[in-house]
This record gives structure tokens, C-alpha cells and sequence, in this order.
């Protein structure tokens, strides 16, 4: 059993580059012209999955302390990697790469951990297929590995049923090799990190409303300098941290704050959050600020509908700052969360539960009463990155001391982690 006691939190802090657009910087400067640099990149396990198949398949990737540096071949000199690709626990990479390989001259395999393994990939079988992709999950089960021969593709419209950025993504990077114009349509706004990458890599992508389309009409990308946020959902740990340690006040520099990923930010105003935002500016299209968090008292409110895309990787730290609020939080349209790195929903409610919360899980979300006092007891990570942070976050708060099994899995995204919590308590 490990416990960490802390009496306030204070200082400055600056957290990792953010995962999704880190994945997306490898992704686009391998298949750009020329050199792409990458300052802040995420050195955690997914983002390193995503250079390891990029150098599988011939593209040059350096990496020293503060830079990744590319040099990309242009879209069609990847070459065929001479083993099955591992993405290890990245649904991004399996999901994003999927796109590209579709639209390559060669053949391909994908696979993954036991977790990558049974999520779900006919959502984007489905529409890769319907542009001409040879793509198939070789075990029948709609899952990885998935075996994909590189094909002629063809320009669609698609409805996506979900509000899912990996799934756009997939879409749009198959959309670079396809004849006439790719579009989707979701249902509300996922993260769109993809569109302005793309626009600023040169490519010829428009948003209109919901919709996303892409015209392969610039043949080639052009390799750049990216300069890569700090991670919302990284920060969204800390930002709970110090809403709820009493007498803390902490400041974190240089997050990305874009519209499809500041979900976190509305809601915890909307419990009542002390947030200030200052020195907002915008790198590579994307909006920057720093965030001054102050200890605040919560009332619990009702998440649902559009803003959900923009928070989901957040609910779980989300479902611990219900348990403090004073009053009920609903948390509905998230049935996504059962089919992440794990069930989300059922990993929160068992484990919020055993340390004392009164926590219910729904069909497509949560039920929360908050107020009741936490304890410390032994947390099941279920192996998953998010819900390991989001637990020793509530263990902060909780009386007696909280072991967690199986925390390696915080370096997916956060390997510095408990680090970067001690810098703020030992202040
Ligand atoms: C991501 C999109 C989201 C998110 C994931 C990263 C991305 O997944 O949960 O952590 O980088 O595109 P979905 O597209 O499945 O919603």
C-alpha cells in the first residue's frame, strides 16, 4: 500500500505534449516532403508505438532530448514493413494508420496488445471498405489484427454514427490517396487536431458544420515545425488535484485549450471552479493558455450531449471530482467509455465505490452522489492509464492509505507523473 499525504498543492507546472496531436505530427511528417520538427512531443508509450511503425516502413525518425526530428518521403514512399505492425495499447495508431496503409501499394498486418485486441475496429472496416480498402480483421471478429492490402481508393461521404476523431481521422488520411473528394459527417464535433494538422502540413481540408472534407488536390505535404501543447487531458489530473486539496493554488503553463478538447474547463466552471485562463495565443492553429487553479468548493451538474466528445477522455477524473461535489452528477451519452483502453464506466464505479463514493453506473454513463468521504483501499487500474491517474488523484483526498496494481500503465501518456505531483506538494 503506497500513501501520499498532501496538505495543499502549489507551483508552476508544465505537463507533457498532447498525445493526440504528437501521434498526428508522426503521422503527417512521414508522409510529408522534406523535414518536420517536433518540440513537447509526448515521450510516452502510444506515441513511441507510432514512430516504431513509421520506421518499420523506411521512414528516418530522430530523437534527442527536446526534438523529434522526420524526414519524410512524400505520401508514396513508405515501404513495406518487413513484420506485422504493433501499435502495443494505441487505438490512435491502429485506428489513423489504418487509413494510410489502405491507400498504400502494399501489404500490411496490425496488431496490438490484449486491450487493442478487443476494441472494437468495424467502425472503421466499414467505411475504408466502402472506399475501395482491402481491409479485414483476421480473426473474423471485427478486431485487430487486421490484415490490409493497399488499394485504389475512391472518394466517399460519410455519416459517421459517432462522434469519434480516430474514426474521422482514418477516414480523411485515406482520403490523401483516394480519387475526388473525402467527407464525414459526425454527429457532433470530435477533436479536430487532424483538420489543422492537414491544413497546415498544406493539405486541402474545409469544415462546415459537422462535416469535414478533404480534395486531394495538393499532391504533397510539406514537412514543418510543430510545437506540440501541453495535454488538457494530462492536465485535467492536476486541475482536479488542486480544485479539490484545500489551500491549493497551482498554475499550468502552455496547455492546449482547443474548443473540441476544453470540455473539462466548461464543466468544472459549471461546478463552480476557481479557473483562470491567461496568455491564450495560438501554434500550428491550435489555441494555447495557461490555467491558475485554485481549491474550490464543487456542486455536482449534468454532462451530456455535444460536450461529451470534448471531455471523454476526462470523465473519469471528472467521475472523482463528482464524488466531492456537494449534490448529484448525471453523466450521460458516454457509452464510448466502455469500449476505451477498458470500461471506463465500470472500472470508475468499482473502484470509486470500494474507497466509499456513491457512484452508479448507467448504460451510457454514470450516476454521482457526492459528499460522501473517500478511504484509502487496494484500486484496480484494469491496466488502464487514465483510470490509474484518475484513482491516486481521489487517493489525495481519501483517509488511509490506497495501493494500485498494475501503474506502470501511466506511461502510455504520463510516465513522469508522479514526479510532477510531488513537484506540486513539496512545495
Ligand atoms: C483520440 C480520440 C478519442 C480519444 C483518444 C484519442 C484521437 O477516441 O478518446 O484517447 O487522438 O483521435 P475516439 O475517436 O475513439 O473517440
Amino acid at each position: 500500500m503506497n500513501s501520499i499525504t498532501v496538505s495543499s498543492l502549489k507551483g508552476e507546472l508544465s505537463v507533457p505534449g498532447d498525445k493526440s496531436i504528437s501521434h498526428r505530427a508522426i503521422m503527417l511528417g512521414s508522409l510529408a516532403n522534406g523535414l518536420t520538427e517536433i518540440t513537447n512531443f509526448l515521450d510516452g508509450e502510444d506515441c513511441l508505438s507510432t514512430i516504431r511503425c513509421f520506421k518499420e516502413m523506411g521512414i528516418k525518425i530522430t530523437q534527442t532530448k527536446d526534438t523529434v526530428a522526420i524526414t519524410g518521403n512524400g505520401l508514396y514512399n513508405l515501404s513495406a514493413p518487413k513484420s506485422t505492425l504493433n501499435v502495443g495499447n494505441s487505438g490512435t495508431t491502429a485506428r489513423l494508420l489504418s487509413g494510410i496503409l489502405a491507400g498504400q501499394t502494399f501489404e500490411s498486418t496490425i496488431t496490438g496488445d490484449e486491450s487493442i485486441q478487443s476494441r472494437p475496429m468495424k467502425r472503421i472496416i466499414e467505411p475504408l471498405s466502402s472506399m475501395g480498402a482491402d481491409i479485414a480483421s483476421i480473426y473474423g471478429n471485427d478486431c485487430a489484427p487486421l490484415h490490409i492490402k493497399g488499394s485504389k481508393l475512391t472518394g466517399i461521404s460519410y455519416q459517421s454514427p459517432i462522434a469519434s476523431a480516430q474514426v474521422k481521422s482514418s477516414i480523411l488520411f485515406a482520403g490523401l490517396y483516394a480519387d475526388g473528394t473525402t467527407s464525414v459527417t459526425e454527429p457532433y464535433l470530435s477533436r479536430n487536431h487532424s483538420e489543422l494538422m492537414l491544413q497546415a502540413f498544406g493539405a486541402n481540408v474545409k469544415t462546415e458544420n459537422t462535416t469535414i472534407t478533404i480534395t486531394p488536390s495538393v499532391n504533397e505535404l510539406a514537412g514543418q515545425k510543430i510545437k506540440v501543447p501541453g495535454d488538457i487531458s494530462s492536465a485535467a489530473y492536476f486541475i482536479a488535484a488542486a480544485l479539490i486539496v484545500p489551500n491549493s493554488e497551482i498554475k499550468l503553463c502552455n496547455i492546449g485549450i482547443n474548443p473540441t478538447r476544453d470540455g473539462i474547463l466548461q464543466i468544472c466552471q459549471k461546478m463552480g471552479a476557481d479557473i483562470k485562463i491567461e496568455n491564450q495565443h495560438t501554434t500550428n492553429g491550435e489555441l494555447v493558455a495557461d490555467l491558475i487553479v485554485r481549491s474550490s468548493s464543487l456542486t455536482g451538474t449534468t454532462i451530456e450531449g455535444e460536450i461529451i466528445p470534448t471531455l471523454i477522455d476526462e470523465i473519469p477524473i471528472i467521475s472523482v471530482l463528482a464524488c466531492v461535489a456537494n449534490g448529484t452528477t448525471i453523466i450521460k451519452d458516454a457509452a464510448e467509455l466502455k469500449v476505451k483502453e477498458s470500461n471506463r464506466i465500470d472500472a470508475m464505479v468499482k473502484n470509486l465505490s470500494k474507497m466509499g463514493a456513491d457512484i452508479t453506473a448507467t448504460e451510457d454513463g454514470m450516476i454521482i452522489h457526492g459528499g460522501k468521504p473517500l478511504h484509502g483501499t487496494l484500486i484496480d487500474s484494469k491496466k488502464d492509464h487514465r483510470v490509474a491517474m484518475s484513482c491516486i488523484i481521489a487517493s489525495l483526498i481519501a483517509d488511509g492509505p490506497t495501493g494500485l496494481s498494475d501503474f506502470s500503465c501511466i506511461n502510455i501518456s504520463y510516465p513522469n507523473f508522479l514526479n510532477d505531483l510531488s513537484k506540486l506538494h513539496s512545495q
